[in-house]
């Protein structure tokens, strides 16, 4: 209980409702958003929802999952948060799938693309670079914002120790609001400039504004022209595909809502055809994959005795978006 009061810090802290700044662009849609004055305490808010995604990955055989959430006490912020909300934890244990084919899906995309230098921005609790550093040609930086990195950084302490994990000195922890062009170029310092990268984000983009998600594109965009790479990424979402939403999900996504003063989904892009124009002013080419298609061996609906077929039924929906930087001198907008 102790856990979940201290990680509510920033809870209430909200931008300003405003119409939508973007309502004059041809790519958007014209929603009513909050625009949040973009100092980092804002953001830290979001935070907590890293316990929630960790929560439900102790389901699955993802490494360390089981781990973390112990660590973190998942079960006591997951009850607490749920209890509050009136919402039953067997009513969103699909939550456990999504995420694990999530997770799984951008491990094998990394893997397919054959590239061996990852920047994860908000990686929360997620220790996919601790796991695939285990093998020594990788080199992974796991960013987040400064508090939730230091959290981070007792806990792979304690991993080390405890799995006797070898340092090859290719897994770094680095803070980095991914806004902040400046933290995320100098996390990704460390790269060698003569060999591609991949940039992956799970999870952050629902939290962000249209502002906002146009600063973090354009951040990922610089870090690929200076090293080449993709940007891979499963964080948008259609308008069709919220409509089709469970109920239980719109329930949890008002929870998370109210819990981190952000409007959930605020960049939802009508179709395809917007969100592919939206990459292609941006400087992007974009490859759509399904997650589904890409996730290997996923265990959790046996874990927690869930039909196979919730998988199935949410595949048209689980899209992964690997995007490349257009060659210099395509026009691009700044
Ligand atoms: C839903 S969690 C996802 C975490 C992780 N990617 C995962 O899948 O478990 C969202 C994460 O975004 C991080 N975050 C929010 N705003 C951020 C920002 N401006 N820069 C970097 N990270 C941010 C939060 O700290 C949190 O860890």
């Amino acid at each position: 209980m102790r856990k979940y009061q201290s990680g509510l810090k920033g809870l209430g802290r909200r931008g300003t409702l405003l119409t939508d700044v973007h309502s004059k662009s041809r790519f958007y849609p014209a929603p009513v958003l909050f625009l949040d004055d973009m100092q980092e305490n804002d953001f830290d808010s979001i935070s907590m929802t890293a316990r929630f995604v960790a929560y439900w990955r102790q389901y699955t055989d993802i490494p360390f999952s089981k781990d973390v959430a112990g660590h973190i006490h998942a079960g006591e912020v997951i009850e607490t948060f749920l209890g509050e909300n009136h919402i039953a934890p067997s009513e969103i244990s699909w939550y456990a799938p999504l995420f694990e084919v999530r997770y799984k899906s951008i491990v094998e995309a990394i893997r397919r693309k054959g590239i061996r230098q990852v920047i994860e921005l908000a990686s929360g609790l997620s220790l996919r670079g601790l796991a695939m550093t285990r093998d020594p040609a990788v080199t992974y930086i796991e960013t987040d914002l400064e508090s939730l990195t230091k959290e981070k950084a007792a806990l792979v302490s304690v991993l080390r120790q405890k799995y006797a994990l070898a340092d090859y000195g290719n897994f770094h922890l680095s803070s980095a609001n991914a806004l902040d062009r400046e933290q995320v170029l100098s996390a990704a310092g460390r790269f060698h400039k003569d060999h591609p990268i991949a940039v992956v984000s799970e999870g952050l983009f629902p939290y962000l504004t249209h502002q906002e998600m146009d600063t973090v594109v354009r951040n990922i965009r610089d870090m690929l022209q200076m090293f080449g790479g993709v940007w891979i990424t499963p964080d948008f979402l259609f308008k069709t595909d919220s409509t089709r939403a469970l109920a239980s999900r719109r329930r949890v996504g008002k929870a998370i809502a109210k819990l981190t003063g952000r409007r959930l989904h605020a960049t939802l892009f009508e179709d395809d055809g917007q969100l592919q124009a939206y990459f292609d002013a941006s400087g992007l080419r974009v490859e759509v994959l399904n997650q589904v298609d890409l996730a290997q061996h996923v265990v959790s609906p046996g874990v927690l005795k869930l039909p196979v077929s919730i998988i199935e039924n949410a595949k048209p929906m689980l899209h992964l978006w690997i995007l490349t930087p257009k060659a210099i001198g395509d026009a691009v907008s700044s």
